[in-house]
């Protein structure tokens, strides 16, 4: 008799600070998601993310721009860095760096981010004081394909947080974390089981074209 043991989805993963989105996909594969983390990327040597990732036994390298002239030789070192174990999926976890056009074209289609707001809205840096400040009273998460322009690329997956009255943005940004640690190593999932890609910039699901998914735990496993 044979059987055929499907193969887990080689992954690396890119970081700039404390990787709590990588210790919840670490976390998400000791229990089942059918995935490998062949690598861990840092561009910042003090990253406590890299530290996690030693933790659990898995390769880590720093690719640091300061030793690099200038953008495209920083993403070539990067991009030889990725290619040792040539994963099938890039995943941004916390990666505060922006990539040349080239570096998201070689990737497209097998690179992942996410996103502390619902993009459209709030691309870009400190986006909890930007919700508090315009007085919004949802915010939330967004994990997307990435595409050349910044934090924009075809959403996923999103998860909705009420902003409440005595919200700052330290206490958004804890219950932002918590989505984040289920959404992400969720979409990782469907990529995982050949459920979830890119046809012509549109995000296909289950073989259905979707268009700003929002998380539900009532059915989404
Ligand atoms: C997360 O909020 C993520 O949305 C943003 O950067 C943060 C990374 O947090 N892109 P961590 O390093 O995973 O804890």
């Amino acid at each position: 008799m044979t059987s055929t043991v499907a193969r887990p989805l080689s992954i690396v993963v890119l970081i700039s600070g404390s990787g709590s989105n990588l210790q919840a996909i670490i976390d998400a594969i000791g229990t089942g998601l059918p995935a490998k983390i062949c690598r861990v990327i840092s561009n910042n040597p003090q990253a406590y993310g890299l530290s996690r990732a030693r933790e659990a036994g898995i390769p880590t390298d720093i690719v640091d721009q300061h030793d690099y002239a200038d953008r495209e030789s920083f993403d070539q070192a990067l991009m030889n860095c990725i290619e040792q174990d040539r994963p099938a999926l890039l995943v941004l976890a916390g990666f505060m760096r922006i990539l040349t056009h080239n570096f998201v074209r070689h990737y497209n289609e097998h690179m992942i981010n996410i996103h502390p707001s619902l993009l459209p809205h709030y691309q870009g840096l400190n986006t909890h004081q930007r919700v508090l400040d315009a007085g919004d009273t949802v915010h939330g998460v967004s994990v997307h394909f990435v595409s050349p322009e910044l934090d924009s690329g075809p959403v996923i997956l999103q998860a909705e947080i009420p902003v409440q009255t005595d919200d700052s943005a330290e206490s958004l940004a804890n219950r932002i974390h918590t989505q984040e640690h289920i959404i992400y190593p969720l979409v990782i999932r469907w990529f995982a089981e050949g459920r979830l890609h890119l046809h012509e910039n549109s995000v296909i699901l289950d073989d259905k074209e979707i268009k700003l998914l929002k998380y539900d735990p009532a059915t989404h496993e």
